[in-house]
């Protein structure tokens, strides 16, 4: 394999006795990944015990007193851990491609973001919280126009939230109020709203709004985003909801490149479908004030579908005035190659609304000018935002412009997806399906059993990986990953995948 490194032979039978036992050994990192500044003494991966480690066990056990723990993989040490890499508390270095559920920009400890933690501006706002709603700290504005508006999509305003579900929630209050302040023909309430909001009741608790979501898709787990979220019934069920509308995501075929038409023609139906379900809608009286969508579903499987499949979405929803939500909690803040995927698309004016929390360290949501509040605290919250992640998002704004990350995630990521497709043509029975946008990789198992074995065998090795859907593995590196970065996980999952096949071949 050109990409994979020359001694993947030498590793394979080192990594393989690693798995083999339970005490291991170190991986021979150094012979495999040259030193990249942000890692610190870090070079590859180095195991001391299977995983979890018995420390990790013992802390998890303690735990589950109190919690449910049963889907913790380790236990961090956080002070240890440096850059793409992951310290547990029995010493095991992970190179980490899932940075905390696809959650830190710059991976740990960074040396910008430690020196931005001791400045004035995050040790005033650790000490001093404030409700930004109601008394901004006096930078706020200088912060906003340095962050938020700085990466902001075109034509659109910032609106800080808390978490990604607290950012989807407000955006689809946000699409209900322009909505019904349109077919009001006013945005002033009318007494009879005003007293039957009180009870929940319409008109002033419009029973007959609804949003159109899409099978598949994941917004959140507060009530309002569940009832848009179609990903796992563990997550809906025992949870009252809206029976509103639902429409097929495409089910594409990989590589994209070689399954245009087919592609085309599952776009064109779900299109279609969407048009449909909008129209039936709307003439039964449950009318769609809002679209939302992930550009790249990602809990739901890494499923993609095309620029001119979002577009027709968005056309779609123009034509019956439902606000176009565009969902990029995940693949915002840089990880698709620019800073919002949706700006790949082209699209002839930008969404309604984009959403976002994650990588940006900051939940909220831009909105353009019609979806402005016309009252006060109708979009609000104590904290609205914080100003510390604020200051650390300048810091991370700074660093992805200085370092040039987006165009290092653009060759990382195309680094990562090349060495997928290699790997599924030498393991055609556990991998295929390899598909990627910047460094939002994956690749599909044939069932959820080797999928999850695929996921320990990796992180028993060192690559600490997650998976997404049913039978999906999910790359979510942070923008300083390196094609270098990319070798050696090709290197541990060529590891795996044979150590893995051959378990399942002695097994028959
Ligand atoms: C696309 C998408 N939207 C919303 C959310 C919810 O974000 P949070 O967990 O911050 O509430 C997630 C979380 O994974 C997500 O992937």
């Amino acid at each position: 394999m050109a990409t994979i490194s020359s001694n993947a032979a030498l590793k394979r039978v080192l990594l393989q006795a690693c798995l083999n036992s339970s005490k291991c050994t170190t991986v021979p990192a150094k012979t495999i990944a040259t030193l990249c500044p942000e890692d610190g003494v870090f070079t590859g991966p180095s195991m001391k015990t299977e995983v979890p480690g018995p420390k990790s066990k013992e802390k998890i056990a303690a735990l589950s007193k109190y919690k449910r723990t049963e889907q913790m993989h380790m236990i961090g040490d956080f002070e240890k851990s440096k850059g793409n890499y992951f310290v547990d508390v029995d010493g095991n270095v992970y190179l980490d491609v899932f940075q905390q559920i696809s959650s830190l920009p710059l991976g740990y400890n960074h040396h910008a973001l430690a020196e931005t933690a001791k400045s004035p501006a995050v040790q005033n706002g650790l000490l001093n919280r404030s409700a930004q709603g109601f008394c901004p700290d006096k930078d706020m504005l200088e912060r906003m126009e340095n962050t938020l508006m700085k990466v902001a999509p075109k034509g659109t305003i910032a609106q800080q939230m808390m978490c990604g579900s607290c950012a989807n929630e407000n955006a689809l209050k946000a699409a209900f109020m322009r909505y019904n302040a349109i077919r009001r023909g006013c945005y002033e309430p009318t007494e009879l709203e005003l007293e039957t909001c009180m009870q929940g009741k319409g008109p002033g608790s419009p029973e007959d709004l609804c949003i159109l979501s899409f099978t598949s898709g994941f917004h959140g787990r507060t009530l309002g985003t569940l009832a848009v979220s179609h990903s796992k019934a563990l997550h809906k069920f025992d949870m009252p909801a809206w029976p509103w509308p639902v429409a097929p995501f495409p089910k594409l075929k990989y590589p994209l490149e070689e399954h245009v038409e087919e592609n085309q023609e599952e776009e064109m139906r779900c299109l279609d479908q969407m048009n449909r379900v909008i129209k039936e809608s709307n003439e039964r009286g449950l009318y769609v004030a809002g679209v939302i969508v992930e550009p790249l579903q990602s809990e739901g499987g890494d499923n993609h579908a095309s620029a001119n499949f979002f577009a027709g979405v968005q056309a779609i929803a123009k034509q019956y005035n439902a606000a176009f939500i565009v969902d990029e909690v995940q693949t915002g803040g840089g990880c698709s190659g620019k800073w919002w995927m949706h700006e790949t698309w082209n699209l002839p004016s930008p969404p309604d609304m984009v959403t976002f929390a994650k990588k940006m360290l900051i939940g909220g949501f831009y909105f353009s000018e019609e979806f402005m509040p016309k009252h006060t605290m109708r979009i609000f919250n104590t904290w609205i935002g914080d100003p510390v992640r604020a200051a650390m998002l300048e810091t991370v704004i700074n660093v992805v412009e200085s370092d040039g990350l987006l165009q290092r995630t653009q060759k990382s990521g195309a680094a990562i997806l090349q060495n997928l497709y290699e790997l599924q043509k030498l393991y055609p029975d556990l991998i295929f399906d390899a598909r990627g946008v910047g460094n939002l990789c994956a690749v599909s198992c044939e069932n959820t059993e080797i999928r999850n074995n695929l996921v320990a065998h990796l992180r028993g090795l060192g690559l600490q990986i997650h998976g997404c859907g049913d039978f999906a593995v999910r790359f979510r590196p942070a923008l300083i990953f390196t094609e270098k970065h990319a070798a050696l996980s090709a290197d541990i999952f060529d590891t795996a995948l044979s150590t893995l096949r051959q378990k399942m071949r002695s097994k028959v």
